[in-house]
C-alpha cells in the first residue's frame, strides 16, 4: 500500500544550514557560495535533505531550495520571479516525482509566495498546500500562555512584531482577548486593518522602539536576519521568537544576559524521528512541519494559504492532541530553559 507522503519545503537560513546539508561547503566561504546559489535552477536548485518515516504509513521528505534566507527575501521584482520559479520547481518535483499528498511551506517560502496564494494560483493540479501557520499559531499561543504562567508575570504587556503577517494577525486576534498588546508593523494601514478586527485591547505602532514597554516580545517577521537590538528590549524581557531565520542573535544575549530568548513555535511530535538537524533541539520540530504531517496523516484536503483559518486551527489542535503533539520543552538556541531562568 502506498504510504502517505508529506513534503516540507525549506531553505538554508544561513551558511551553517548549508554546511549541515553539504559538509564540504564549510571550506567554501559564504562570499564564494552566495553568488552561485541564485544561478542554480532545475534539479540542482534544490536538495532532498531527508526522507523520514513516521508510524507505519507516513513518509516525510524535507526538501531545501538552495537559497539562503537573505537571498529568498528579494529586493527587486526580477529577484522575486527567480525565487518563486525556484520554489515552483520543488513543488512540481514534489507533485510528479514524490507524489506528495500534502506540501508544507517552511521558513520564508510562504512569505515570498504571498502566504502560498501565488503557488495555488499557478496552472496545473497541485497536491494540498499549507503554509503551516494555523498549527504554528496554535502552538505559539500554547507556548505564550505557558510562559506567562511560569514566569509569574501578572497581566504582562505583550508586543507582537510582524503584527499584520499571517501568524502575527492570528496571534493578535487570540492574545488580544487575554493580554494588553502592542502591535508593531511597518505599514500603518495594514496595522489598523488588523487592529479593527480585534475583540480585545491593543495599541498599534510603526516604531519598533515602543516594544520596550513589553514584558514579552513575540517575533513573527519575514526579516531574514536578527532584528532585535538591545535598545528595543526592556530589562528582563522574554522574547518568544517564532521567526525563521531567527530574529534574536546569540550576540544580543551576550550583550543582554537579562533577556531570555525562547525558540518559538516548536512542537513535540512523538513517534516521528527527524534526524536532519534543523537546530530545533532533540525531539522537537517546527509547528508548520507538524501541521503538514497532521494534514497528511488525517487526509485533510484543500489548500491552507493566506489568512489563518481559525476553524482549521482548532481542528489541527484537537488532531494534534490525538497524536500526542504539544509545545516542545522551552529552549534557547536549543539549550533547555530552567524554571529559574523563566521566573520573573
Ligand atoms: N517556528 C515555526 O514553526 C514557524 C512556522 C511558520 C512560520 N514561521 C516563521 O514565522 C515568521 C512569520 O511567518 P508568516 O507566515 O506569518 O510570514 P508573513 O505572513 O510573510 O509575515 C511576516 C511579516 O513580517 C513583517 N516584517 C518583515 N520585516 C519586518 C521588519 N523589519 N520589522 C517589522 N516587521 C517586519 C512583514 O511586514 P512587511 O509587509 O512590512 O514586510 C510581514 O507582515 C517567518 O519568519 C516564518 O519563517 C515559523
Amino acid at each position: 500500500m502506498k504510504k502517505k507522503r508529506a513534503v516540507f519545503l525549506m531553505h538554508p537560513r544561513d551558511h551553517q544550514d548549508l554546511v549541515e546539508r553539504f559538509w564540504w561547503t564549510r571550506f567554501i566561504p559564504a562570499s564564494i557560495s552566495d553568488p552561485i546559489l541564485p544561478r542554480l535552477s532545475g534539479r540542482v536548485g534544490f536538495t532532498v535533505c531527508e526522507k523520514a518515516d513516521g508510524y507505519d504509513n507516513l513518509e516525510i521528505y524535507l526538501i531545501a531550495v538552495l537559497l539562503k534566507g537573505h537571498q529568498i527575501v528579494s529586493t527587486s521584482s526580477k529577484e522575486l520571479r527567480t525565487v518563486r520559479r525556484r520554489i515552483l520547481e520543488v513543488v512540481h518535483f514534489a507533485q510528479h516525482n514524490i507524489k506528495a499528498d500534502v506540501i508544507g511551506l517552511g521558513a520564508l517560502t510562504a512569505s515570498v509566495t504571498n502566504g502560498g496564494q501565488w503557488l495555488v494560483n499557478q496552472d496545473g493540479f497541485f497536491p494540498n498546500i499549507t503554509h503551516g501557520d494555523a498549527y504554528a499559531t496554535s502552538i505559539s499561543v500554547e507556548g505564550i500562555d505557558k510562559v506567562v504562567s511560569l514566569s509569574g508575570l501578572s497581566n504582562p504587556v505583550i508586543a507582537i512584531v510582524g503584527a499584520y503577517g499571517i501568524i502575527g494577525t492570528a496571534v493578535c486576534k487570540i492574545l488580544s482577548t487575554k493580554y494588553p498588546l502592542i502591535m508593531m508593523g511597518r505599514n500603518k494601514a495594514k496595522l489598523s486593518r488588523v487592529h479593527e478586527s480585534l475583540n480585545g485591547k491593543a495599541m498599534v505602532t510603526t516604531d519598533i522602539n515602543k516594544i520596550k514597554e513589553a514584558d514579552i516580545v513575540v517575533t513573527a517577521t519575514s526579516h531574514p536576519q536578527a532584528l532585535m537590538r538591545s535598545e528595543y528590549l526592556k530589562h528582563g524581557a522574554i522574547v518568544y521568537d517564532i521567526s525563521q531565520p531567527e530574529n534574536v542573535s546569540k550576540a544580543l544575549l551576550k550583550e543582554r544576559p537579562d533577556v531570555l530568548k525562547i525558540d518559538g513555535s516548536l512542537a513535540k511530535i512523538p513517534g516521528i524521528n527527524i534526524k536532519f538537524d534543523m537546530r530545533t533541539g532533540k525531539g522537537a520540530t517546527f509547528a508548520c512541519l507538524a501541521e503538514t504531517i497532521l494534514m497528511t496523516l488525517e487526509n485533510i484536503k484543500g489548500h491552507f494559504v493566506g489568512e489563518v483559518d481559525l476553524q482549521h486551527m482548532e481542528r489541527l489542535k484537537s488532531i494534534g492532541k490525538k497524536y500526542g503533539f504539544s509545545h516542545a520543552e522551552f529552549t534557547q538556541f536549543g539549550d533547555k530553559i530552567s524554571r529559574e531562568q523563566l521566573s520573573r
